[in-house]
């Protein structure tokens, strides 16, 4: 099994399940409240970790209560982030969330300690991407720091798998380093400068693939998913399961796929699973808590399509 590398964000995740979202001005009572642990790069982290993957992740935590509690919450999960930067004076990250009835969400970040892992530190610590065989990031840490762990990952010939979450534009120099890049539809528009309505889905897909990416990965939601690069065009549909909570269903998804390439499932397989455990994922409340477990997924699978193992 290949090494994962995931160099990401550790939020805080403050979960209040509403009816409707609020209305700018308006007060609303919520239904429920709870905090969970969270962030794109910790939740893909834990799902490729839950999932079966050999998994390191770097992250930036503050030296508080928050960061305290998330460290403590690493390593009662088994996952290996003993190589992080834990700072002075700056608070860990946090996320606010609201849910509403049909599972959507909305969600502020205030990045805190997220911010400061730097260039600079990952320079320090270089030696953890040379170990690795793929590299998780996603757009939670500074974008600088997001082209340093490219620059140093494709020097080394090491696979990258990039998550344009949340959604910007990327420089042509990082996307011809870029192995597998996962989008959804607004991240895809915002990357390829098109319009998806206009030029369809396999449209942008090839928008991206024509930018230098070797392979892309399309996530449209209840529609499933994309894949194409030079060799193969896949088309996945999602499963029909009842969606409490969206939260960290992309994650996961990211994560599982990670996961699955680690252990060398081609790619219709690595899709099925990880689009699987996001399933499962959408099931539950919360991030981090809704992340299945690698015999979950294969009970679901089996259940769900008969899958033989
Ligand atoms: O993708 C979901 C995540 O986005 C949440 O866990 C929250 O922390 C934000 O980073």
């Amino acid at each position: 099994m290949s090494k994962i590398v995931v160099i990401g964000s550790s939020n805080t995740d403050l979960i209040a399940k509403v009816k409707d979202f609020p209305k700018a001005g308006e007060t609303i009572k919520g239904v429920s409240y709870f905090q969970a642990m969270g962030g794109k790069g910790a939740n893909q982290a834990l799902a490729a970790h839950r999932l079966g993957g050999d998994v390191k992740f770097i992250t930036s935590l503050g030296k508080d209560a928050n960061g305290l509690n998330t460290l403590e919450y690493y390593k009662k999960e088994g996952l290996d982030a003993s190589s992080s930067l834990i700072v002075n004076n700056t608070p860990s990250g946090v996320a606010m969330i609201w849910v509403d009835g049909k599972g959507e969400n909305s969600i502020v970040i205030i990045s805190g300690a997220n911010e400061m892992l730097s260039s600079e530190y990952i320079h320090k610590i270089e030696k953890e991407i040379l170990e690795a065989d793929l590299i998780v990031l996603q757009m939670e840490i500074p974008y600088d720091t997001v082209k340093t762990v490219c620059d140093i990952a494709y020097e080394h010939n090491k696979q990258i798998l990039l998550n344009v979450a949340p959604a910007r534009k990327l420089d042509e120099d990082i996307i011809k380093k870029i192995d597998v890049l996962i989008v959804n539809e607004t991240e895809a528009e915002i990357i390829s400068g098109e319009i998806m309505e206009h030029i369809g889905e396999e449209g942008i897909v090839d928008k991206l693939l024509a930018l230098g990416i070797k392979t892309v990965v399309l996530t449209l939601g209840k529609r499933g998913c994309i894949l194409k690069n030079k060799q193969i065009y896949l088309r996945a549909p999602a499963f029909a399961v009842k969606t409490v909570d969206t939260t960290g269903a992309g994650d996961t998804f990211c994560g599982a796929l990670a996961a699955e390439l680690s252990k060398g499932h081609n790619w219709n397989e690595t899709l099925e699973f990880a689009s699987a455990a996001a399933a499962i994922c959408v099931t539950r409340m919360g991030a981090q808590p809704s992340i299945p477990t690698e015999t979950e997924v294969y009970d679901f699978l089996k259940k769900t399509v008969n899958y033989s193992f």
